[in-house]
């Protein structure tokens, strides 16, 4: 893995309906440095994954992916990069009239390079390093909410990306929950992956990354270790970590 090899944002601005989301914003994710983007709710966490992986196009700026500025770029001339990443949906998003089986192996069956046992055997063994084989042939609806999560990820693992994206993947879950997705997260990691979750669970965000970048009104406020995060003289960093009566946040 060359020094390249990495997903950056440079100087990127994206607004929404005239309201700044994202200021001049200037974002690495190092391949093998884990790292988590913290931010209130609202704050534009959901629209920096977006914006990663081309789904947006920013006002100004651009992102590459490795050495390849996917901006301005039609889809179809990044798809080869853009593999490389999966991304684990806020909620899961998954489809409803297929079973757990058919959600993980979608893509596969889309792109129409193997056969269908050969399908069947990756989506058995990423539903099994989840820990969810059991649940194949199941609907989503017959699922519990820490079970989608997991079939989430196994959705995101078939097609055997470098990086990963995780969208508040704890969120609503009982303590157990979150600890199996910590867990997977940590198992992942150990294979090589590299991942990128954006959340406000603090507990979940120390226990899986080494690296953190605070979004504040549209701008990088703070980017460090966990050491460096807690020692913070910043304001707003400080009382991210402490709420206290007079927040800063309203
Ligand atoms: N399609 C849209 N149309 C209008 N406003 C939008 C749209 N998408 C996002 N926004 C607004 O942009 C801002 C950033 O949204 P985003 O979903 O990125 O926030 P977030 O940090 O992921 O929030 P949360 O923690 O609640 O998931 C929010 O204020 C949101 O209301
Ligand atoms: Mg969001």
């Amino acid at each position: 893995m060359g020094s390249s090899d990495s997903i950056r944002m440079e100087k990127l601005c994206y607004s929404i309906g005239g309201r700044k989301i994202l200021e001049d914003f200037d974002f690495v994710l190092e391949r093998g440095v884990n790292r988590t983007i913290l931010g209130v709710s609202g704050a534009g966490k959901t629209t920096i994954l977006k914006l990663l992986l081309g789904l947006l196009e920013p006002d100004s700026g651009a992102v590459y992916i490795n050495d390849l500025r996917i901006t301005g770029l039609p889809e179809a001339s990044f798809m080869q990069q853009r593999k490389r990443i999966a991304i684990v949906f806020q909620g899961g998003a998954l489809f409803d009239s297929m079973t757990v089986g058919e959600n993980v192996g979608y893509r596969l069956f889309e792109e129409g390079r193997l056969s269908q046992p050969e399908i069947t055997d990756i989506v058995r063994e990423k539903l099994s390093f989840v820990g969810v084989e059991a649940a194949l042939n199941l609907y989503p609806a017959e699922l519990s909410g820490g079970m989608k999560k997991r079939v989430a990820i196994a959705r995101a693992l078939a097609a055997d990306p470098d990086y990963i994206f995780f969208d508040e993947p704890t969120t609503g879950l009982d303590p157990i929950g979150v600890y199996n997705i910590c867990n997977l997260m940590q198992r992942l990691q150990a294979e090589g992956k590299t991942t990128l979750m954006v959340t406000h669970d603090l507990a979940t965000a120390f226990a899986t990354s080494q690296r953190f970048t605070f979004l504040h009104k549209a701008r990088m406020l703070f980017e460090g270790s966990e050491e460096e995060m807690k020692a913070s003289s910043i304001p707003e960093v400080h009382e991210f970590l402490q709420p206290t009566d007079d927040s800063l946040f309203v």
